[in-house]
């Protein structure tokens, strides 16, 4: 449920290049430090505050000139389901638009029930499936809902 008080005291901005990178939630989205230090260093890492802490963080990247990703997405599980993560998707879909992106997309799994609805309410439709991703880059099974990950399933939003 939207927490409308909690969310007026969030500030959201780029991560500042000495500061240290929120590995806990990063890796909350991503099991894979592998994968996480492939994309960093093409990415923008913007960070959630409450009261100075930070309490989530969102990864954006250009694989292209008109398309923005969101590579990863993660809040503190003390704080999770109040609305932080809407927060962030339209803060990203602001950035790409800035950006002059005509889409911005997400790439979940199979089993990430939780997120293919919250990323379709926010308005991304199905795109794409990437049939086994999940087991050809990550090299521990992964479980969420009972069900293993597996494909990528691949949400877009027109701008
Ligand atoms: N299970 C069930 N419902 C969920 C889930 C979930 N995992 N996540 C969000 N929702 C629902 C909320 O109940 C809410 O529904 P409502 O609008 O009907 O009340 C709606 O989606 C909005 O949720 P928020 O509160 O805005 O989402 P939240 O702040 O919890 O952030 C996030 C969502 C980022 C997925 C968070 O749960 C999280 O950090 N999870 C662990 C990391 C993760 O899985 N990240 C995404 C991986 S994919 C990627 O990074 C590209």
């Amino acid at each position: 449920m939207i927490d409308g008080e909690l969310l007026k005291n969030i500030f959201i901005r780029r991560i500042h290049p000495d500061e240290p990178m929120p590995y806990g939630l990063l890796l909350d989205a991503d099991p894979s430090r592998k994968a996480i230090s492939k994309y960093l260093p093409s990415s923008e890492v913007h960070i959630a505050l409450l009261q100075g802490e930070i309490i989530a963080s969102i990864v954006l990247s250009m694989p292209d000139a008109d398309e923005l990703e969101i590579k990863n997405i993660a809040v503190d599980e003390k704080l999770q389901g109040r609305g932080i993560g809407r927060l962030l998707l339209d803060y990203a879909t602001r950035i790409a638009i800035k950006k002059n992106a005509r889409n911005i997309f997400i790439g979940t799994s199979n089993a990430s029930i939780g997120q293919l609805y919250l990323y379709q309410k926010a308005g991304f439709e199905m795109t794409e499936i990437k049939p086994n991703f999940f087991l050809y880059n990550y090299p521990d099974p992964i479980i969420e809902n009972g069900i293993q990950c597996k494909h990528m399933i691949v949400l877009r939003k027109d701008l």
